[in-house]
């Protein structure tokens, strides 16, 4: 079995895990294309969150999330071993989320890799990160194969990306400004339903109205007066349109769960717009979600149902895939690593790196 470790630390959880491909040294890959899918075992999966530590200050505190993963990531990686029941030389590989993310935390997960690498005499692989929240998607389902459409929808990103296969991907579409989960932090802050918001609206919006209050979808424009993006969305119109809907009520009762429910379907029904025409222009048979808004009731719903007349599946993998996890940068790894790529020790940490560079990490 090949066996890799991954560590992601991009963000507000410390997370390790190891993936295994029991194919790897059979010929099960030889007469295949270069896309054919290894097999992902999971071994184990080891996930340190910090929601708590930044709830205090309502959203993440860059310094504290690095702080924490320093402290968090060697318990992390004996837990992470014992659990799968692996000595270091029953590792084949180790990645690391390298880009984007906060550059003080990403530093953790990477340093450490790069030395565990060095140490161990172990190929090391840097990881783009989006391209693990894709790779959530193979882990969950094996049987699903390139091409399809990835509708990445977390705090920090979103996206619609069409994966071709490994390290191959176009971005079709993304938002113009806000991440979806961005706006559904800020609407909750808004609202005074606390950190994260995408729960707290998610919860209260089942008691309200959907329809309760009309809001803008936030339509981003072509040059020259050519109409609308078809795929490209914008929600900082929206969070505007929300504040000024609550300052309207100055003095009355905000009715919370009716302006949550109204403001969750409008994101729900824009992704869901979206993510159907652009899967439908480029031919693609299957919609797989990732990012921690998949998590989402309303989003669920709308895209399920849209979905379905149209002759289009939709994936949604389990939520602890969905959200930062290392297991999904473990199994891009395996895949990486079978396919030959390696990424040099001298590789650096980057905040901002497109998915189609995803090829730069390796040397
Ligand atoms: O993927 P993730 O765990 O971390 C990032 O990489 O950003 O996503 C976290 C985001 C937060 O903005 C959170 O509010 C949102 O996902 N979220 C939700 C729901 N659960 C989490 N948004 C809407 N509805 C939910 N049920
Ligand atoms: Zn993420």
């Amino acid at each position: 079995m090949l066996t890799v470790l991954g560590i992601e630390t991009s963000c507000d959880e410390t997370a390790v895990a190891v993936v295994g491909d029991r194919y790897a040294n059979a010929d099960r890959y030889a007469n295949a294309d270069r896309y054919a899918n290894a097999d992902r075992t999971l071994l184990s999966n080891v996930v340190a969150s910090q929601i708590d530590l930044h709830r205090l200050y309502g959203g993440v505190v860059p310094e504290l999330a690095a702080r924490q993963h320093l402290e968090m990531i060697n318990p992390c990686l004996d837990q992470a071993l014992a659990q799968a029941g692996l000595s270091w030389d029953q590792i084949d590989g180790i990645a690391a989320t390298t880009a984007p993310g906060l550059v003080g935390a990403l530093l953790v997960g990477a340093t450490v890799g790069k030395t565990l690498a060095m140490v161990h005499g172990k190929p090391f692989l840097g990881i783009h990160h989006l391209e693990g929240h894709i790779y959530a998607t193979y882990l969950s389902n094996p049987e699903i194969e390139p091409p399809f459409l990835c509708l990445l929808v977390s705090g920090g990103h979103t996206s619609l990306i069409q994966v071709r296969g490994c390290g191959d991907y176009q971005q079709l579409g993304s938002t113009r400004d806000d991440a979806a989960g961005e706006a559904f932090d800020k609407v909750a802050r808004l609202l005074g339903l606390g950190y994260p918001g995408g729960p707290a609206i998610d919860r209260i919006a089942k008691t309200g109205n959907p329809n309760a209050f009309p809001l803008p979808e936030g339509r981003v424009s072509l040059p020259n007066n050519q109409g609308y993006h078809p795929y490209d969305c914008s929600f900082s119109g929206l969070k505007t349109a929300v504040l000024r809907l609550v300052q309207g009520f100055e003095g009355e009762a905000l009715p919370v769960a009716d302006i949550a429910a109204s403001f969750q379907e409008t994101v729900a029904r824009s992704l869901t717009k979206r993510a159907i025409a652009c899967a439908l222009d480029h031919d693609l048979p299957l919609i797989a979600i990732g990012g921690g808004v998949a998590a989402n009731s309303a989003l669920r719903k709308h895209l399920e149902a849209a979905a379905t007349p149209q002759g289009l599946a939709v994936h949604f993998p389990p939520l602890k895939f969905c959200t930062d996890n290392a297991a999904m940068i473990a199994c891009a790894g395996v895949e990486h690593l079978r396919m030959g790529h390696r990424s040099p020790l001298t590789l650096g940490v980057q905040s901002r790196l497109g998915i189609t560079e995803v090829m730069s990490l390796y040397g």
